[in-house]
């Protein structure tokens, strides 16, 4: 690894952790929720974790470009981009469900390069470097080996966002020919790819800043993370994380 990389995604474990520490003020506490305008839900919580998260990188980058979901963009000409989600699972956390993370991608020259997933309530974190490896709580992780569907454990979200964003056919399709199914959804349920607790998780709608830290921990976990036509972008719009032996099947069912 480019020693360049090992500073900024030390750097990315330090700020997810700080941002995600911030999370926890609020967590299973009263505190307002306001809904976005695409009717999604938000909190103080999610701003002041991104704060925290821009801050922690701006001291130690101040020219670096910073995106985040909540606070916008700032130096977006810079070939280093942070790309921040303070609250992933912002439903999760508003139910007092400790499922949510803190994530944070880092591209060079728009290539996703390494990313950090933090559950603060658990205080589980998951990083991946390109070329590096996958770590879960500074151990190497490796994805399941899964390569038969009748033996795969199947998550997602939730099952609403399947069907609006019309992926119920093939979605269901997958779904009866997979031996569990669960809904440990959001970030949360591509790091369980990643970590080797489960083979395939399907997301069918995802920003940028939703994406950009699990490519590289995915795929460097020796699973696989594409859009759900293949391409393997964090600007896809949604998403498969899977084992290596069951990606390609699972990519025939939403294409063919
Ligand atoms: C959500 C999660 C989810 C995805 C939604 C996002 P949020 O993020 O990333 O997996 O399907 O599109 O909105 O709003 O909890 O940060
Ligand atoms: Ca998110
Ligand atoms: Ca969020």
């Amino acid at each position: 690894m480019q020693d360049n990389l090992s500073e900024l995604i030390e750097v990315a474990r330090i700020a997810a952790r700080r941002g995600g520490e911030q999370t926890l003020e609020y967590f299973r506490k009263s505190i307002k929720v306001e809904l976005k305008d695409d009717d999604s839900p938000v909190t103080l919580a999610d701003r002041m974790a991104e704060e925290v998260m821009r801050t922690e990188i701006f001291e130690h980058y101040p020219d670096h470009g910073i995106l985040g979901e909540e606070l916008g963009h700032s130096n977006s000409d810079h070939r280093i981009q942070w790309i921040l989600d303070p609250i992933d699972g912002t439903i999760s956390y508003i139910h007092g469900i400790p499922l949510y993370t803190t994530l944070i991608g880092i591209t060079i020259d728009d290539k996703p390069a390494a990313g950090v997933i933090y559950a603060p309530a658990l205080d589980e974190m998951c990083d991946g470097a390109i070329g590096n490896g996958a770590y879960f709580n500074g151990e190497p992780c490796h994805a399941r080996m899964t390569s038969r569907m009748e033996e795969a454990t199947l998550i997602t979200t939730d099952f609403v966002n399947i069907k609006k964003y019309g992926f119920e056919e093939p979605f269901f399709f997958l779904h009866d020919r997979c031996r569990y199914h669960r809904t440990w959804g959001d970030a949360y349920g591509h790091m369980m790819v990643a970590a080797g607790r489960a083979d395939i998780m399907i997301d069918p709608v995802l920003n940028i800043w939703d994406s950009a830290a699990l490519l590289p921990i995915v795929n460097e976990s020796g699973a696989r993370f594409t859009g759900l036509n293949g391409e393997e972008r964090i600007d896809a719009g949604n998403a498969v994380s899977a084992t290596a032996g069951l990606h390609p099947e699972v990519l025939s069912y939403f294409n063919d």
